[in-house]
């Protein structure tokens, strides 16, 4: 993402990060949806009165990012500008020494979520941890955040980066991280046992995850077996994607591989088969759209050209939510 020069700020004591370890022993807090919930199923008749199709399909090519690192991007692309609240996807990889050093964020929330290798992630107020293989960092930014993501040891470290809007009563909340380890993800299966669904956000396959989501979302990590198929219900009225992470998998009647980005229209769920020899990974994301203007300079997004004005200064002077930009330097 974009780097912003950093200044010597005026220095206060900002309130730190609230960091929520979410474990086993977390109350589940979710958002009640108005749509009608059909439970996730396998079976072969398809549950839905509306079927989501793809509308679009958009292929995730590499482009330098950071320090000397690539991502694939789809949202966040020319072709798919934003998907209303989800403003950009990045599929990221990255290896010593490249990485993305100092940066803030204003405005909106990131999911970081490891496939392989292992993430250093350290802020601006003192908050330090190691997104490992399969754990997911779920970050409000809010106000301001300024931090470094950078790879933890030596080999190829690989995730998906989701940056998700804040509602402009939201932009200017306290930062907060909710924190997931791998292990404490609730998993639901099929009855047959084809497909798994790891639920990072919202519900499927009889588990839920404990993720507050203060943007409305839901965000699967789904794998099918050879000859599987899926029926997931997805909100009404919610925007809705899927990336394709490994393997081959028939969307509605999209065929689509690794690294592609389909856009599902509306609809009251979608439905999936794995029609190949392999198996199949993909993530499924859907939220509830703000409808408002989005209004973005790098890593700030705000709905007016003044706020982003704003962020600018409070970055640069360290002012409102800003205050330990100056002094900090990470230490990766
Ligand atoms: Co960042």
């Amino acid at each position: 993402m974009m780097r912003l020069k950093q200044h010597m700020g005026l220095v206060s004591s900002p309130t730190p990060a609230i960091v929520v370890r979410l474990g086993n022993n977390t109350p589940h807090r979710r958002r009640a949806t108005r749509s009608r919930i059909v439970s996730s199923s396998a079976s072969d008749a398809a549950p839905f009165e509306k079927p989501r199709a793809v509308v679009k399909k958009v292929l995730a090519q590499s482009q330098p990012e950071g320090q000397g690192a690539t991502v694939r991007r789809s949202i966040g692309r020319h072709e798919l500008r934003n998907l209303d609240p989800f403003l950009q996807l990045d599929e990221f990889t990255v290896s010593k020494p490249a990485g993305f050093p100092d940066h803030p964020h204003r405005g909106f929330e990131t999911v970081t979520h490891m496939f392989e290798g292992a993430i250093i992630h350290q802020d601006f107020a003192g908050h330090k941890g190691t997104i490992r293989t399969g754990d997911v960092q779920w970050m409000t930014a809010g106000r301001g955040i300024v931090h470094s993501e950078m790879p933890a040891g030596d080999g190829v470290h690989k995730g998906l980066q989701l940056w998700i809007n804040l509602s402009s009563k939201d932009k200017m909340i306290e930062p907060r991280y909710q924190e997931l380890e791998s292990k404490d993800i609730s998993r639901g299966e099929s009855e047959d046992g084809g497909v798994e669904a790891r639920v990072i956000a919202g519900e499927a396959l009889g588990a839920a995850s404990p993720v507050y989501t203060r943007t409305p979302t839901m965000y699967v990590d789904f794998t099918m077996r050879p000859g599987s198929h899926l029926h997931q219900p997805v909100p009404e009225g919610w925007n809705a994607f899927v990336y394709v992470v490994d393997g081959e998998g028939v969307f509605g009647r999209e065929t689509a591989t690794a690294h592609y980005c389909l856009v599902l229209g509306p609809g009251d769920g979608v439905s999936v088969w794995n029609r190949s020899t392999r198996p199949l990974r993909f993530v499924l994301v859907a939220g509830q759209p703000l409808g408002e203007p989005v209004v973005q300079h790098g890593p700030f997004v705000m709905n007016s050209r003044a706020q982003i004005q704003k962020a600018m200064e409070d970055y640069y002077y360290g002012k409102n939510g800003f205050e330990r930009a100056g002094q900090w330097s990470s230490s990766a």
